[in-house]
């Protein structure tokens, strides 16, 4: 049988060309070697996102990205997490066998923590009960579903070390292997992926792309890729430029190899070193752009997509919810 991966996709603004290559294309990429479950993780998001408009377009975003880019929805599980109701109560009863003192160590709620001392806040100003339980809910996405893997940046890693901590626990108590113990794949490379100013690619620094943008708004986005002022006959070194960093990360190595060519002999200037970029973003996304907009264009498509999904993760929810509130005691739900 096939191990399980497990990806949560958090809904709190459209991911850019840095979370594709960092994130994304892993992610599905993984899809080869084992059973995969991607969902939607909206009650995460509502940590910070209080706007009902504005976290319905975030998650029709979110999963018409991910749709587009190749999530096929008939392979494995995707689904959203507020469908699926177990999870909220498997939260619930997690949070009965974590430590506070644990929840006081995560990363997420002590950055937050530090930032109001800094300001002169209470420690406390800007903490919701939602964020200080943030990693409970998180053990239960991961834990009803028995990931072996999940896949996560960095900045994650503490969390999914939360859920074998809690998984390994309640094994203990109940004196048998209820949940899969995860493990943590972190995907170390997210740092390598400049932006337009050489920079890491991130919101916080505005200097990303977005995934799909129409042939114009692109060329206008590269155009602004930071280059020096080198003239068009002088040789470049390929290694130190931006354009040439994020070519490599789309094209082929024989495509590489001749721009890097190009590059090293003079004669180019930067307009077609970024005109390069383009064609090659325009042939590795063009496709999953066109899907895109028309999901977009069409968000029925997107919920009879998440219907279906979380028609197909419930009764594995379910199941193993009963299980459960067996061992716990409280007797299966009616
Ligand atoms: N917290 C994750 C993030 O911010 C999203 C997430 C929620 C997640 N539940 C998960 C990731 C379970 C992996 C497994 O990106």
């Amino acid at each position: 049988m096939k191990k399980i991966s497990l990806t949560g996709i958090k809904p709190t603004g459209t991911p850019h060309l840095g979370n594709y290559l960092g994130a994304i294309r892993p992610a599905l990429a993984l899809s080869e070697t084992y059973e995969t479950v991607y969902f939607i993780a909206d009650y995460h998001a509502l940590t910070t996102v209080h706007n009902g408009l504005e976290m319905h377009d975030n998650i029709h975003k979110v999963a018409a990205t991910w749709l587009a880019l190749g999530l096929d929805p008939e392979k494995g599980l995707f689904y959203k997490q507020s469908d699926i109701p177990e999870i909220f109560e498997l939260s619930w009863a997690l949070s009965c066998f974590t430590p506070k003192g644990f929840m006081n160590r995560a990363h997420a709620y002590k950055d937050k923590v530090a930032k109001s001392l800094a300001t002169g806040e209470d420690a406390d100003s800007n903490v919701n009960m939602g964020l200080f339980c943030y990693p409970c809910l998180m053990d239960a996405d991961i834990l009803m579903f028995n990931a072996d893997i999940v896949p996560v940046g960095k900045d994650q890693k503490q969390h999914v070390e939360f859920a074998r901590d809690v998984a390994l626990r309640f094994n203990k108590q109940f004196g048998k292997a209820i949940f899969t113990v995860p493990e943590a794949i972190i995907q170390e490379n997210t740092d390598v992926i400049p932006g337009l100013d050489g920079r890491k690619m991130s919101k916080s620094y505005d200097n990303y792309i977005d995934i799909f943008l129409d042939s114009k708004s692109l060329k206008k986005k590269i155009g602004k890729i930071v280059t020096n002022s080198q003239e068009m006959d002088e040789p470049k070194d390929p290694e130190i430029c931006n354009v040439f960093k994020l070519y490599k990360l789309f094209a082929s190595q024989e495509q590489s190899d001749a721009l890097a060519a190009r590059y090293r002999a003079g004669g180019m200037g930067w307009g077609h070193a970024k005109a390069e970029l383009q064609s090659v973003l325009e042939e590795h996304l063009g496709v999953a752009r066109d899907r895109y907009f028309d999901l977009i264009a069409h968000p029925e498509k997107i919920d009879s997509i998440l219907r279906a999904g979380a028609e197909k993760a419930r009764p594995i929810a379910r199941e193993n919810m009963d299980r459960i509130r067996e061992v716990l005691g409280v007797g299966k739900s009616y």
